[in-house]
């Protein structure tokens, strides 16, 4: 991607992110910036432990049970939410979360330290398809809902750089929404996939066989594709009562922060989000785990 259009596009990103970052607390009060995932047995009315398990399944998916000192890299990491529930889990493993947004940075710091984990998870503004680490330098990486901000629609970028930056054997996991082919959208699914594209500063969702061919391409092996859209199905059905508790909370006085078009937008995105979720033939939400071979 050319250098210009590709800085555009980050301070675009960056902009969503320094503007409506707050809001996600709305959201989830610890600052889980994706879905959740629905285990039987679970209380789908209480959102905060469905965006935890969404942690605990990449956890799972990481394999890294017997190996010591794990080093692991959260790429896209938000505030870190993902990698302060990994560290609790884990104490003994190391994180290195990556995110454009130089405000993460400094406000996940913060978290960490608040936490006591600022000594088991470093942060770095940077861009996860040229990362500023050796090769060979992580036992795993993850990246929730944080992939489909890549470049192209296979996202090979960043697949050849989680390849370059893994050990061999390490694996690579992520969790995202996905397009199921390239073929054209009718006109008003189009309209309201352009308007979640936007709203969320995004630029395309990755189609899920082109992305499938581009892991295989970067090296990785044993791929695993899970179809998740019924697991985050019921966090989904959370996004009209956020929607309403923003406004809410405006009408209300309790956030007085002077509004911006950032913030209506991450408000209504999930609206949007959620009407793609009903074009079942179009979109889905996977988990896909690889290793680099
Ligand atoms: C929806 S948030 C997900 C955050 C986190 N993974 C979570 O689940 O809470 C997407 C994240 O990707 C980051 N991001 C987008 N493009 C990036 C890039 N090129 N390099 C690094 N991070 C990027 C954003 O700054 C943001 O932190």
């Amino acid at each position: 991607m050319a250098t210009l259009q590709k800085q555009a596009k980050h301070e675009k990103i960056v902009r969503y992110y320094e503007e409506a970052g707050m809001d996600y607390k709305v959201w989830s009060p610890a600052f889980n910036m994706h879905f959740g995932y629905y285990k039987w047995g679970m209380n789908p009315f209480k959102l905060e432990p469905l965006l935890d398990q969404m942690n605990e399944e990449t956890y799972r998916r990481l394999g890294i049970g017997k190996t010591r000192l794990p080093m692991l890299l959260d790429a896209g990491c938000g505030l870190a939410t993902t990698s302060r529930y990994m560290a609790r889990r884990r104490p003994d493993a190391f994180f290195y979360g990556v995110t454009i947004t130089p405000w993460q940075v400094n406000f996940a710091e913060r978290l960490n330290k608040e936490a006591g984990l600022d000594e088991q998870i470093n942060l770095l503004k940077a861009d996860y398809q040229s990362l500023p680490v050796a090769g060979e330098s992580f036992d795993a990486a993850f990246a929730i809902e944080s992939a489909c901000y890549a470049d192209g629609a296979d996202k090979m970028e960043l697949l050849k750089e989680m390849s370059r930056v893994l050990r061999p054997g390490g694996r690579f996991v992520l969790a995202d929404g996905f397009r199921k082919n390239s073929k054209p959208l009718p006109k008003l699914l189009k309209y309201i996939y352009q308007k979640n594209m936007d709203s969320w500063a995004l630029k395309e969702l990755a189609d899920i066989n082109l992305f499938i061919e581009a892991m295989k391409a970067a090296g990785f092996v044993n791929i695993k594709v899970e179809d998740a859209a019924w697991k985050v199905a019921p966090s989904f059905l959370h996004i009209p009562f956020t929607f309403l508790k923003f406004y809410w909370n405006r009408f209300t006085g309790k956030d007085k922060s002077p509004m911006n078009q950032q913030r209506r937008n991450n408000a209504n995105a999930p609206l949007w989000g959620m009407l793609m979720g009903l074009a079942k033939p179009y979109f889905t939400y996977c988990i896909i785990s690889g290793e680099k071979g």
